[in-house]
This record gives C-alpha cells, sequence and structure tokens, in this order.
C-alpha cells in the first residue's frame, strides 16, 4: 500500500463517524472484483466498508489533501497485510483523481464516492482552526503545506473581498458588519487576528443579538465555512471534478455518489448530474433530481449529518 504514514505514530482512534453509510453501501452495488475510489477517503469510515465488499480481487484507492487524514486511513485500512497492496492511499486532490489513476496504470474505475467537506477529526485538532473555539492558529487549509493558512488571507483580503466572500461562499445574511468587524480589529491592534477564538469573538460582536440566540446554528458557522471554501478553492476543485475528472474516469455503466453539505455544492452536483454524461439510476425515482438525506435516527445519533445529501448517478 503506498500510504504516507508519517504521522501515523501520534495519532489516536478517529472520531468522525460515517454519514449515510448504508445508504452510500446500497447504493453502490458493490462486488467482489470492482474498482472503487474515494477521492476523499478521510479516517476510511466508508473506505473500510467498501474494501470489505470488493476483495480480495478489487482495488481501492483513496485519496485525501490532508496528510493527517491519510494516516488515519492507512491505520485503518492496513489491517489485513494480505490484502494491502490492492488499496493505493495518496495525498491528492479528488480533482487530480485522473493523473493518479495513470500512475497506477488504473484507465478508468468503477465505482467513485466523494464525501465532501470535513471531518471530525479535522475539526477537533486544536491547531488546525476548524473549530470555533480552537485556540490555535486559524489556518484552515485541508493541506497545511500549500497555499496560505487563513489568517493570513484576513489580512490581505480587502473589507469588500471579506463581504463578497462572506456572501458568495457562507450566504451569510450579516457579511457587511462582519466585514466591517473583522476591518475595525485590523485598524485597532497591530497584531494579526491569528486564532479561531479570536475571529469568533468579533463575529458574535458584529451579528445583532437576536442572530447569537438561534440555537440551531451557531452565529460563526457561515463565515467559517466561507473562509474554508476560499482558502482551500473547494468549488474549484468540485468544478474541474464534474466537468473534467469524473466524466472522464468512470466506466461507462459506473456510478459516482456525492454527499455535500451545503446547498452551493448540492446546486452545482446536481446540475452536473442533469448533463449528457450522466444517467439517473435505474431503479426507484431520479437519485439525481431527489437527493438522499440521512434518517430521523442517524441524525440524532450524528446531528452533522442533518445537513447531509446524497446524489446518485451512473455514467453514460
Ligand atoms: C467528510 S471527510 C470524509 C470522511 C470519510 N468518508 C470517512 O468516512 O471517514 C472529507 C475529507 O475530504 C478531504 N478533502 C476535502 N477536499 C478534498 C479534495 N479536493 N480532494 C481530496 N480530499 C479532500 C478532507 O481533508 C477530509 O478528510
Amino acid at each position: 500500500m503506498a500510504a504516507p504514514d508519517r504521522q501515523s505514530q501520534r495519532i489516536g482512534n478517529p472520531v468522525h463517524r460515517p454519514v449515510l453509510l448504508r445508504e452510500v453501501m446500497r447504493e453502490m452495488e458493490l462486488s467482489s472484483g470492482l474498482t472503487v475510489l474515494d477521492g476523499t477517503v478521510g479516517a476510511a469510515g466508508h473506505s473500510q466498508k467498501i474494501w470489505q465488499k470488493i476483495r480480495p480481487d478489487g482495488t481501492l484507492i483513496g485519496l485525501d489533501r490532508d496528510p493527517m487524514m491519510l494516516a488515519y486511513a492507512s491505520t485503518k485500512l492496513r489491517s489485513d497485510a494480505a490484502d494491502a497492496q490492492r488499496i493505493i492511499l495518496e495525498h491528492a486532490s479528488y480533482a487530480d483523481a485522473a493523473s493518479v489513476l495513470e500512475s497506477h496504470q488504473i484507465d478508468q474505475v468503477d465505482r467513485v464516492l466523494l464525501d465532501l467537506g470535513l471531518s471530525s477529526d479535522q475539526l477537533a485538532s486544536d491547531d488546525r482552526g476548524f473549530s470555533f473555539q480552537a485556540t490555535g492558529d486559524l489556518d484552515l487549509r485541508f493541506d497545511p503545506s500549500r497555499g496560505h493558512p487563513a489568517w493570513k488571507m484576513l489580512q490581505n483580503w480587502s473589507e469588500t473581498e471579506l463581504c463578497e466572500i462572506f456572501e458568495e461562499y457562507g450566504e451569510e445574511r450579516y457579511s457587511r458588519r462582519i466585514a466591517a468587524g473583522i476591518e475595525q480589529h485590523r485598524q485597532e491592534n497591530s497584531k494579526p487576528l491569528r486564532s479561531a477564538k479570536e475571529l469568533t469573538e468579533i463575529v458574535l460582536r458584529s451579528v445583532p443579538s437576536s442572530a447569537r440566540q438561534d440555537a440551531k446554528k451557531h452565529p460563526a458557522t457561515r463565515v467559517y465555512q466561507a473562509l474554508r471554501i476560499a482558502v482551500n478553492q473547494e468549488l474549484d476543485h468540485l468544478r474541474q471534478a464534474l466537468d473534467e475528472t469524473l466524466p472522464r474516469i468512470v466506466r461507462p455503466g459506473g456510478r459516482a455518489l456525492i454527499i455535500t453539505f451545503h446547498s452551493l455544492e448540492d446546486r452545482m452536483v446536481k446540475a452536473a448530474f442533469r448533463g449528457a454524461s450522466w444517467q439517473t439510476t435505474q431503479t426507484g425515482p431520479s437519485k439525481a433530481l431527489k437527493p438522499i438525506s440521512a434518517s430521523p435516527d442517524e441524525v440524532r445519533l450524528n446531528p452533522r449529518a442533518r445537513t447531509a445529501r446524497l446524489r446518485v448517478a451512473i455514467r453514460a
């Protein structure tokens, strides 16, 4: 198994619970010998189950932009050394899956899974800044070896740019006030706004008290989502995957499954699956048009599943 497991020595057990696991397994229609790409392998919650269905002759390719998550995946999937050569783990974006497959002499795959967004293990790492209360640097990069951390970008973006980012990627109602709050902090402080906790405090000071009392969603949720999307250029990766990568790598009759967590991504997936490259699944109602959501039982056990939407399409 090609696995960057430098960090596996210092990680504990993953805390992430895979969402819509039963539904993903049902819609994948797996059998032994298939080749499956998990483009967002994370802590391998889905991949471990997928591997059990396609082993011993199948091939599993797991990609992640975050080396820490690959270390989790490696630890979890490495349990059976006899099978391990047929599990490939690579540090790459799913948008670049075609070149990863090519480097392993794999032309096309039977199934692709993308489970977008953030893992609970990333959220739990205090030094990554993904959580509202993190005291470490506000980094927010999936891949800490590339690009710039969010706290640096917060120094560079103008108030207008910040407002646009919060509006466009967070659909945040109070973008203008929050951008103004950050600008005021920059004017009044010589030190940069560096921790997640500080940003959360600014958001809480900037929004009206009615928004602070919404028990369902923390008032900073949309700001964090927007910054994370901007810092990681998440929609560019998804656009490239939908327009080029997936139509190229999924064999005719193969399936693509995508789980999204907010409407911006879900709208993109829905539009792409309506295109000429894809058919809807043959059984049941049109899955590309009607997404699959988590059951009330799953949401009770895992509140993160509340906003998850799974769409499935068959390569034409
Ligand atoms: C929701 S988690 C996946 C969880 C996984 N399905 C499981 O059950 O353990 C999403 C993962 O996708 C990764 N990720 C985000 N954007 C990516 C991209 N463009 N390419 C590859 N991985 C990406 C994140 O680092 C994170 O580990």
